[in-house]
């Protein structure tokens, strides 16, 4: 059994002005010990899918479709149990540490709180399961006395990584875990990612508006446009040879992280992503598309096959024999 599965999930933010349909019919699923990349540029929908994994979204976001964490409906959970799961079995790493950690107490008192807090360790033990876990994620044990403020923006996301690490989830949900470090850094703390999910079989779902990063953690990838998964497939598959346009611009948008020649030829996508309150029709991505066809604007997309494992939501990848217009009878299979 799959350890994550989301059926047609859909999250609806309704504001005064209206309703954001910020996802729109996302299935995935992860299996236990995989790590699964979502990409996407900023306004996708990537982090309002991650919250609603552990049911964070504010009060005015509707959730529809279905939720399965190792099988439990997470959006039929009570609070108790929802409270204990967002701890023991599966935990956030924001992006931006600063705004997760409390400025005016210990980093070891707020690595150790959820220990506590769940009675999962008495004082001492939870003491000795810091220093391992500050050890894990590469700092020295002193570090426990130190406050947020003494540390530096890598080291913060550590001990983000520590606090996630502390009740030995089965799931960790990276949201952007790099963003806001240089360079440097941030190799630093995808490498350490990289390890302990692979050490410990803990499984990843970490997002990024970089694909080059994703491909480089995970085994599976999911391009994210518009709120919609786009494209879905082995994670190598879609960074060297994506079949969406939109996967191929992010794709040819970042360096690949470790190839210096890379970074000398970015290559940016232009215009906006669209306001999900105005989406275009047919296929969202028609106005920025380089290889858009008449039909785009009037399209159903779909997810269809693309390969071994693989699916786009492009008219360039649906197969052959159901080029047809959309007005015509579908005699494709829906994905
Ligand atoms: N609390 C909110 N209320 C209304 N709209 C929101 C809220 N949070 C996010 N949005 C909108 O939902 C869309 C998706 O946002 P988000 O999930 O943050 O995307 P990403 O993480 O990919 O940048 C964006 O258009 C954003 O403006
Ligand atoms: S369906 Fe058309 S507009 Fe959409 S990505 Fe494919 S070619 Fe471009
Ligand atoms: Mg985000």
């Amino acid at each position: 059994m799959s350890l994550l599965e989301l059926d047609d999930v859909s999250v609806t933010y309704r504001i005064a002005s209206g309703d954001v349909p910020a996802v729109r019919g996302v299935s995935l699923t992860l299996d236990s010990g995989a790590a699964l990349g979502v990409a996407g540029e900023s306004g996708s929908g990537k982090s309002t899918l991650a919250m609603a994994l552990l049911r964070l979204l504010p009060r005015d976001a509707r959730v529809s479709g279905r939720i399965l964490l190792d099988g439990e409906d997470v959006l039929a959970m009570k609070w108790g149990r929802l409270r204990a799961v967002r701890w023991a079995e599966a935990s956030i790493v924001f992006q931006g540490a600063q705004h997760g950690l409390n400025p005016v107490r210990r980093i070891g008192d707020q690595i150790a709180e959820p220990l506590l807090v769940h009675d999962l360790a008495k004082p001492d033990a939870a003491r000795g399961r810091v220093t391992e876990l500050l050890e894990q994620v590469g700092l020295p044990a002193w570090r426990a006395r130190s406050y947020p403020h003494e540390l530096s923006g890598g080291q913060r996301q550590r001990v983000m990584i520590a606090m996630a690490l502390a009740c030995s989830p089965r799931l960790i949900i990276a949201d952007e875990p790099t963003t806001a470090l240089d360079v440097m850094v941030q190799a630093q703390v995808l490498t350490l990612i990289k390890e302990l999910v692979a050490q410990q079989g803990i499984s990843l779902i970490m997002i990024s508006h970089d694909l080059s990063v994703l491909a480089d953690v995970c085994d599976q990838l999911a391009v994210m446009y518009a709120g919609r998964v786009v494209e879905h497939g082995p994670s190598s598959e879609v960074f060297h040879d994506a079949r969406h346009p939109y996967s191929r611009a992010l794709a040819a948008a970042f360096p690949t992280v470790g190839d210096p020649a890379s970074r000398m030829a970015p290559k940016g996508l232009g215009g906006d992503p669209p306001d999900p309150m105005h989406l275009p029709t047919g296929c969202s991505f028609h106005p920025r598309c380089p290889v858009a066809l008449d039909e785009c604007p009037t399209l159903d997309v779909e997810l269809w096959a693309a390969g071994a494992g693989r699916v786009a939501a492009c008219i360039h990848a649906k197969p052959a024999t159901a080029t047809a217009p959309a007005s015509a009878p579908a005699t494709e299979e829906p994905a």
